[in-house]
Parts: C-alpha cells; structure tokens; sequence
C-alpha cells in the first residue's frame, strides 16, 4: 500500500506497534508460563491501536501544521493563523506543499527574469537618452561659444549661429516632449477620450498639415478612397491620439521617402475592425530591423536619420498609442522599395 496522506500513515503505525506491543506481551507471558484468555489479548490490541492512532495522529497534526505554515509563511511572504491553515488529513498534504513550492519557485525565477530585464532596459535607456541629448547640447553650447568668442559681433554669422543654437533648443525639447509622452503612456496616466470619429475626415486633415513638408520633398500624399468606396468610415477611439499616430506615420514617410515619391492612406473593412494603412515607396527598411522598430532610440541607420533629425521615439510612442486603444500595429516592407505601416481601429 502507497502511503499518501497523513491518515493512513497514522493507521499503518498505529497497527504496527500495537501489533508489536500484543506479540511481546505474548511472549512475556509464554516465557513466564503464565496463560491468560486470548479474548482479553484481543481487546488489549484493539484498545492499544485506537490510543496508538489518536496519538499519533494528534502529534502529526502538530508536526505538519507547525512546519508547513511556516513553509507557506515563507513562500507566500504573509503571516497565517492557525485558523487560516486548515489542514487536512486526508490528502496527500506534503504532495501538495511539494507542488506549491515549486510554482512559487518558477514565479520567483520568472520574476527573477523579469528584473534583470528590467535593469537592462533601464540601463540602455540611460545610455540612449544621455546620447541622444549630448548631440544637440553640444552643438547648442559650440555655437554659443563662437558667438560669446567674438561672433555675435560678425554679422556674417551671428544671426545664423544664433538659429541653428535654437533648432538644437527646438531638437532637446521636442526629444523631451516625446518621452514624457512614453512615460505618461507607461505610467497609465494616459486617459483616452474615446469617441466616434470619421478616420477618412481625421486623415485628410493630417495630410493636409504635412502637405508643405511634403512638397518640399517632392513626395505626394493621397488619400486611397476609391478602394474603400466611402467618404465616411466611422471608428471608435481618441481623435487626437490617433491623429498623432497618423502624423507620425506619415511623417516617417515623407523623410524616409524618395525624391517624386508617393504616400498613400489606405483604409480597408475588416469585420468588427477598420485597418488603416500608410504605405510608401520610399528606402524601405531591412528585415533584420523589423522586429525592433518601435522600440524606443530605435533608428534604422543612425547617421541616415540623423539627417532627417529624428531620435527614434516616434514609432514608440504610435505603438503605445495604438494599443493603449487596445489594438495593434505592424509593419511591412521591402529595402529599397517602401515600407507600409498598418493598424487597426475599432468599427464605429
Ligand atoms: N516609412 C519609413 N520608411 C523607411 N524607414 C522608416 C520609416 N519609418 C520609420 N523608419 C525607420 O525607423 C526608424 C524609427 O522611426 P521613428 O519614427 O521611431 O524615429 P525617427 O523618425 O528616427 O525619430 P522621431 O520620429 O522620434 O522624430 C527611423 O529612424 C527610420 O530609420
Ligand atoms: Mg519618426
């Protein structure tokens, strides 16, 4: 017989040693000659195996309530009174502590996991961050420094020096902007404002803000409504939230587009989904860099889009904004041939 719960155990011992006790008395009273009615043998064995059993039941129940409420004290990182640890005899209790210990063991080692990775984060945050301010601080403080050294009395460069030091200011303040952004995001500070809103009216507006940037760059943005066939396509979600995932989108297309290039917003019907599209035939981005793309700093090549003046938060904050809306975003595309960004938005 497999011995499971504490019961049982109690049992076997208990017939073990009051079987044992009968047998030595027998064999005292043999030794000694002395016979005795086997009926009072058989009662002395039934009454010793019921004290034997109450004993040592008694005592386990101590034992095991004792160590294993401080086994649980321990794991479960809280105080337990006796009353909140009922025990139960008949069930392999110590099978049972054996498995719990081992998923508190697999949480802590995942939570383990999950710190070191946390630490990591933070460290290559810091040291992207720290980067990332550095450039335009330093060119800020080399033009201030010409001016200071005599040049703000050269009218051939004083005025320009004093811009370019300004486009540095606009730079560290609109990487600040965008990380409070992400951490209001992260910290679930953001409260969406989520109403109905017509996605084609909310993209026209956008392409229009970007159309002068967008000549200057030669790239044409259009709006793809023939294959939809609507004027009106009515989502649910937070206007200025998504018109910042809008404009973010297509303005990675105008600076990572080409000369003559073409952007266009596509919108199309799933079933209880609207999936928005930006699609463009700029330089397009290689595999490898895919799967990282928004994450924060994250720039394909840097010095490519160092030129473009970007640091690389703008996916972030698009992926954070499309699923704070409980949706999600992706991203195809070929090197060299464009790239196209879609998301999905809740049917209105
Ligand atoms: N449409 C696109 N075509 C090609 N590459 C792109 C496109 N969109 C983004 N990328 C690449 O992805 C990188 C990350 O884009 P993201 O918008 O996050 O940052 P950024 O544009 O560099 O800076 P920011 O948007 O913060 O000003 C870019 O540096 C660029 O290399
Ligand atoms: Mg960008």
């Amino acid at each position: 017989m497999l011995i499971k719960t504490p019961r049982q155990f109690s049992i076997l011992a208990a017939c073990m040693l009051s079987l044992l006790s009968v047998v030595a008395v027998e064999l005292t009273l043999y030794l000694s000659g002395v016979t005795i009615n086997q009926r009072y043998i058989l009662m002395m064995f039934f009454v010793l195996l019921i004290l034997c059993y109450l004993i040592i039941y008694y005592l386990l129940e101590k034992l095991i309530t004792q160590k294993i409420r401080l086994l649980y004290r321990t794991i479960h990182n809280f105080k337990i009174n006796r009353g909140d640890f009922p025990l139960n005899m008949n069930e392999d209790v110590l099978g049972k502590t054996e498995k719990e210990v081992l998923v508190w063991v697999e949480k802590s080692r995942e939570e383990i996991e999950k710190l070191k990775l946390q630490e990591e984060f933070r460290r290559e945050f810091l040291g992207n961050l720290s980067h990332e301010l550095k450039t335009p601080i330093f060119s800020i403080q080399g033009y201030i420094l010409t001016l200071l050294e005599g040049g703000l009395e050269d009218e051939n460069i004083n005025r320009a020096f004093l811009e370019r030091a300004s486009k540095g200011v606009d730079r560290v303040t609109g990487i600040i902007e965008d990380l409070d952004v992400i951490t209001k995001i992260e910290s679930e500070e953001l409260k969406l404002n989520t109403t109905k809103v017509n996605i084609v009216d909310l993209a026209k507006e956008i392409v229009e803000s970007l159309e002068i940037k967008a000549q200057k760059r030669n790239v044409s943005l259009s709006l793809d409504l023939k294959r939809a066939g609507y004027q009106e396509i009515n989502v649910l979600c937070d206007r200025d939230k998504v018109g910042q995932v809008l404009g973010n989108l297509i303005n990675n297309s105008i600076n990572y587009g080409v000369e003559n290039g073409q952007t266009e917003v596509r919108f199309f019907d799933l079933e209880d989904n609207i999936l928005i599209e930006v699609s463009d035939d700029g330089i397009g981005i290689e595999e490898e860099h895919l799967p990282r793309l928004f994450e924060r700093f994250y720039r394909v090549d840097k010095s490519r889009a160092r030129n473009e003046g970007g640091s690389g938060l703008g996916l972030a904050i698009v992926k954070h904004l499309v699923e704070a809306h409980g949706q999600t975003i992706d991203v195809r595309s070929t090197d060299g041939q464009g790239s196209t960004f879609s998301f999905t938005l809740k049917k209105g």
